[in-house]
C-alpha cells in the first residue's frame, strides 16, 4: 500500500490550481442515465472514486469518453479533462455491492434508474469509517413520489410500474445524496415535485444547472425549497464541474499551517465563506481576486471554536483539516461536529505529532501549541488523511502518512501541487 513522507516545516510558496469538486461531478455523472443523449462535464478532476462511478455507470450501459481539457474550456486556471457520457440504452438497472461498498456516492443511481426505468436494484452502501450514514431518506422520499421499496438481501429494490409521481417531500434533515437523487427522481416525475429542506451545498446548485441545461424544470435553486415541474423526457448538455470547495480549503490550510504564502487559482471565496470568515478570525490573510486566492499567515494565529453545519455552515469535510490548524494556533479552540457521529477517528492520528487534543462526546478541544513534531500515521478517511498531510507539512521531521489510498479518492496529484510550493513531499509506493 502507498505512505507519503513528508519532511516537514517548509512554508509553502507558490500557486496550486484548484480541480473541478469530486462531490460535483458524481451526481453530474449519475444525470447521464436521466437521458439517451450525450452529457459532457468539463473541469472533471482526475480521481479513484471518478473512475469507480465510470465503472459503475458502464455496466449500467452508459458509453464514457473523455478528452483533455483545451485551454480556455471551463473556470479559467482550470486543468481538468472533459467527459462525454451517453446512456443511449440502459443494459442493466442493478447496481451491485460489489461496486457499491467502495464508495456510498454509488446511491446517486437510484433515482435516475427508477425515474427512467421504473426500476432500480442498489445494493444498499454499508457503514463507512465516520458513521452509520443509513439511506433511509433518500428512500423515504422516493417513497413519497410513488416508488415501492422492498430491502432484501442487502439490496434496495424500487419499483415505479406507472412511473414517479410529483408530490410533496419535507426532508426532517438536510441531505446531500437524498436532495440530489430526489431532484433527478423528480425531473422525469409525472407533475410537480415541491423538497423542503434540502440541502443548499453548491454541489446541488450545479446539479439542478445541469439538469435545466438538460431540459428539466427547477427552480429555488440555491434555497432550502426546491421546485421540480417533472418533463417527459431530457436531453444533452455541456455543463462545467464548479470548484473543488474542500480541495480549496485543504490547500488554503496547507498555506496557514506552514505559514507561508499560497495563490489558489480556479476557484472563488464564496464557494467556502464559512471556512474562511473563521480563517480570518484566527488570523489569517486571504485575498481574493477576480479567479485566484492569496493565502498567507504568520505566527500568532488565535484559537477559533467552529462547528459544522449543512452549508452554508462550517463543512464536515474541513473539520479535520481545521483541528490540525487549531493545533498550531496560540490558545485553545472547541469543534463541534454536527454530521457525522463518529467524525473524530483523526484525533489519536494528530496526538501523535503532539497536538493537545480532547474529545468529550460531539465536540473536541484542542490546546494549540507552536511546535509539532513528525511521526508515524494511519489514514483512516478521506479528510481525515489530508489533516494528517497538513500535521506532516507544520511538523519539524519527518512524517510518514500510511495508508493513503483514502487521499487518492478526493485529491488529485496532492503531492505535485504541495510539491510545487516547496514541500518535501513524496510518494512511496508499495509503502
Ligand atoms: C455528502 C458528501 C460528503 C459530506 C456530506 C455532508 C458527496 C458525494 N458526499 O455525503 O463528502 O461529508 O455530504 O456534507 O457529496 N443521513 C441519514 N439518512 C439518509 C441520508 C443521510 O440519516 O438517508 C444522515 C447521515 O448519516 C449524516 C447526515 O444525514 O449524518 C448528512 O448526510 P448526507 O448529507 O446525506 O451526506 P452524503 O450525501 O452521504
Amino acid at each position: 500500500m502507498d505512505a507519503i513522507k513528508i519532511v516537514g516545516g517548509v512554508p509553502l510558496k507558490g500557486e496550486i490550481t484548484i480541480g473541478g469538486a469530486k462531490n460535483a461531478a458524481l451526481p453530474l455523472m449519475a444525470a447521464t442515465l436521466l437521458t439517451d443523449k450525450p452529457l459532457t462535464l468539463i473541469n472533471m478532476p482526475e480521481l479513484v472514486d471518478i473512475s469507480t462511478m465510470s465503472n459503475l455507470l458502464r455496466q449500467h450501459g452508459a458509453r464514457i469518453d473523455q478528452s483533455a481539457l483545451a485551454p480556455g474550456q471551463g473556470e479559467a486556471g482550470a486543468t481538468g479533462r472533459s467527459m462525454t457520457l451517453t446512456s443511449e440504452r440502459i443494459t442493466s438497472v442493478v447496481a451491485p455491492y460489489d461496486l457499491v461498498r467502495r464508495m456510498r456516492a454509488s446511491v446517486l443511481v437510484l433515482g435516475p434508474l427508477l425515474a427512467r426505468m421504473h426500476e432500480a436494484k442498489v445494493s444498499l452502501p454499508g457503514g463507512c469509517a465516520i458513521g452509520t450514514r443509513p439511506v433511509d431518506l433518500h428512500l423515504k422520499a422516493l417513497e413519497a413520489l410513488g416508488a415501492k421499496i422492498d430491502v432484501k438481501g442487502g439490496y434496495i429494490h424500487a419499483t415505479a410500474p406507472g412511473g414517479l409521481k410529483g408530490a410533496k417531500v419535507v426532508f426532517p434533515k438536510v441531505t446531500v445524496g437524498g436532495t440530489e437523487n430526489l431532484l433527478m427522481a423528480a425531473a422525469l416525475a409525472a407533475g410537480e415535485t415541491i423538497l423542503e429542506n434540502a440541502a443548499r451545498e453548491p454541489e446541488i446548485g450545479n446539479l439542478a444547472e445541469c439538469l435545466n441545461a438538460m431540459g428539466a424544470q427547477i427552480t429555488g435553486i440555491g434555497s432550502g425549497t426546491l421546485r421540480i415541474t417533472g418533463v417527459k423526457e431530457l436531453h444533452g448538455a455541456r455543463v462545467a464541474v464548479i470548484p473543488d470547495r474542500i480541495e480549496t480549503g485543504t490547500y488554503a490550510i496547507a498555506a496557514a499551517i506552514t505559514r507561508g504564502k499560497v495563490v489558489l487559482k480556479g476557484t472563488r471565496f464564496e464557494l467556502l465563506d464559512s471556512v474562511f470568515s473563521a480563517m480570518r478570525q484566527a488570523g489569517v490573510s486571504i485575498e481574493p481576486g477576480p479567479d485566484s486566492l492569496t493565502v498567507s499567515a504568520d505566527n500568532g494565529l488565535k484559537g477559533v471554536d467552529v462547528m459544522t453545519e449543512p452549508y452554508p455552515g462550517f463543512p464536515t469535510d474541513m473539520q479535520a483539516q481545521w483541528m490540525a490548524l487549531m493545533a498550531t494556533a496560540d490558545g485553545a479552540s472547541m469543534i463541534t461536529e454536527t454530521i457525522f457521529e463518529n467524525r473524530f477517528m483523526h484525533v489519536p492520528e494528530l496526538t501523535r505529532f503532539g497536538a493537545d487534543v480532547n474529545v468529550h462526546g460531539a465536540s473536541a478541544i484542542i490546546r494549540g501549541r507552536r511546535n509539532l513534531s513528525g511521526a508515524p500515521v494511519m489514514a483512516t478517511d478521506l479528510r481525515a488523511s489530508s489533516s494528517l498531510i497538513l500535521a506532516g507539512l507544520a511538523a519539524e521531521g519527518e512524517t510518514l502518512v500510511n495508508r493513503i489510498y483514502h487521499l487518492d479518492r478526493g485529491y488529485e496529484r496532492l503531492e505535485e501541487k504541495l510539491g510545487a510550493c516547496g514541500a518535501r513531499i513524496e510518494r512511496i509506493v508499495g509503502g
